[in-house]
């Protein structure tokens, strides 16, 4: 028999396409109440979620629910909540846990494709938003997320859990602010992660049993599976995921931008990179170098997935850090080579400082929740949006770029001489690497124009059919204005 609710769900639906259903009531809580919350996708980041919520049970959360696509992964997390004695309700389908109100808030982890859609479903339905980075799969994504949770009132955070670091990485931005080493010159974000071939599959392959794969593939295309494995290696997709930048390089591209202040989009943008070393199923660029043309100073983002060189097993490092930061001010530099913490050194090289501490990020967002005050939260999805996005951004330039010799490349970038410099590195990595850019061309993408008020770039229709994804229905991400 159908439900009230499910037949309102329903109806409502039918007719205005707007997936409504029973808020939660926040208004009704008192401060020491329970927090119930789900959380959605654990096949690997999730279950930090889990264990996250779990530590915090003296501050009044419960994992009340979970709700993952295949069984596989669910049943063996609802289990491990069975031996510990706790009951805990499972779902498949995210709009069915949205129904409960007894759910006060939702800590997202799926694919990137489902981000945004879920978020607002959960927002709609009046839940507060714990969400992984990137926080969307494309830049439009982002703003609906941005104008829900102010339409709705909701708490949204990102998963850049090094926001969480105020004592460290928060407190060196103050420092530079405060002019300590002199204006920024440039920021630059390392990503030199190893990302190994995910291998070619012949033909299609069979879906596990276990994925409801309709659901798996939601507001993306559902084609055929072409990628050995389903889970995980979506990230080097672009149906599905957003390479390495928007996935390890999100954080760090936070970070400098952070360190930089901006709170819109760059106006240009470009990206030169490639996918080299290897061929597979991926898609996405595993060496890339973005320029974000800020005013003041401009944003490098680099990418390198392959070793330091041909069958070596580190990776390279930049001044002192492989995943990090660098921030070059005129009075010195200051290193980010961890989540927690920040160094400054001068000119000369010698260490001025050091800022060191972190604290819980889902502990903030729980403060959050209770306080119902944005400004609370460490990583208000007004700040993952604009990161998020500088991401993409890069991605559409490179997406419709053209191979070209690295003559060519060097003569259209030599004006800038930190591009031409990280050009060159870059290609020296490769060269160490056995990749022969004369032969293996990279990729140069065009300069593409932002307007930051209106987030639509402002001589290329091209790039602004990017911006935006076409959802297959019924999982259509609204737009919120
Ligand atoms: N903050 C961090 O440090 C950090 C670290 C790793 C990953 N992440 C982010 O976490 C997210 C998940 O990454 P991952 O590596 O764990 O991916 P994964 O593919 O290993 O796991 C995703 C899980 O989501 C489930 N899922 C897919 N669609 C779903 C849906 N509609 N409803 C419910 N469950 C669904 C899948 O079945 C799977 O179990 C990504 O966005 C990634 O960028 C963040």
């Amino acid at each position: 028999m159908t439900s009230r609710r499910r037949f309102l769900t329903q109806s409502a639906a039918a007719s205005t396409g707007v997936f409504y259903i029973a808020k939660t009531s926040w208004a009704q809580k008192s401060p020491g109440d329970t927090i119930n919350m789900a959380v959605i996708g654990f096949g690997g980041r999730g279950s930090a979620h889990i264990s996250g919520y779990k530590g915090l049970k003296n501050e009044g959360v419960k994992v009340a629910a979970l709700c993952d696509v295949d069984s596989g992964v669910l049943g063996k997390h609802v289990q491990a909540f069975d031996k510990e004695g706790q009951k805990v309700l499972a779902y498949a389908d995210m709009r069915r846990l949205f129904e409960n109100k007894d759910i006060d808030a939702v800590s997202i982890a799926t694919p990137n494709h489902w981000h945004s859609l879920a978020s607002i479903w959960a927002m709609q339905a009046g839940k507060d938003v714990y969400v992984e980075k990137p926080v969307s799969h494309c830049v439009w994504e982002g703003r609906q997320m941005v104008n829900a949770a102010r339409k709705y009132g909701r708490m949204v955070q990102t998963g850049t859990q090094a926001r969480s670091s105020r004592k460290g990485i928060g407190a060196a931005v103050e420092w530079v602010r405060q002019g300590n080493l002199g204006k920024i010159q440039l920021a630059r974000g390392l990503c030199y992660k190893r990302r190994n071939s995910i291998g070619k599959a012949e033909g299609e392959q069979k879906i596990p049993d276990t994925i409801e794969y309709d659901l798996w593939c939601g507001p993306g295309p559902k084609g055929a599976l072409t990628r050995k494995r389903l889970h995980y290696d979506w990230h080097w997709t672009w149906a599905y995921g957003n390479g390495d930048l928007g996935n390890q390089g999100i954080h760090q591209m936070d970070i400098a931008r952070w360190f930089l202040g901006e709170m819109e989009l760059a106006p240009s943008v470009w990206s030169v990179g490639g996918r080299l070393g290897y061929e597979d199923d991926g898609e996405t660029a595993n060496t890339q170098v973005i320029y974000h043309g800020y005013e003041k100073a401009p944003l490098i983002f680099e990418v390198r997935g392959l070793p330091e060189s041909k069958d070596g097993k580190d990776m390279d490092k930049y001044k002192g850090a492989g995943v990090g930061v660098i921030v070059e001010c005129e009075g010195g530099t200051v290193v980010v080579s961890s989540y927690s913490s920040a160094t400054a050194y001068d000119k000369a090289g010698k260490e001025v400082r050091k800022f060191e501490g972190s604290e819980d990020h889902f502990k903030n967002f729980i403060n959050a929740c209770r306080s119902r005050r944005v400004d609370d939260l460490h990583a208000d999805i007004l700040e993952g949006h604009l990161s998020s996005a500088l991401c993409h951004t890069g991605n559409i330039s490179h997406r419709l770029g053209q191979k070209e010799s690295p003559e060519m490349i060097l003569e259209q970038i030599k004006a800038d001489g930190f591009a031409a410099e990280t050009f060159e590195r870059m290609r020296e990595h490769l060269a160490r690497n056995e990749v022969d850019v004369s032969k293996d061309k990279l990729t140069l993408g065009p300069v593409l124009r932002m307007n930051g008020a209106t987030e639509r770039f402002t001589d290329n229709d091209s790039a602004n059919a990017m911006l935006k994804d076409r959802y297959r229905e019924p999982y259509v991400v609204p737009e919120i204005s």
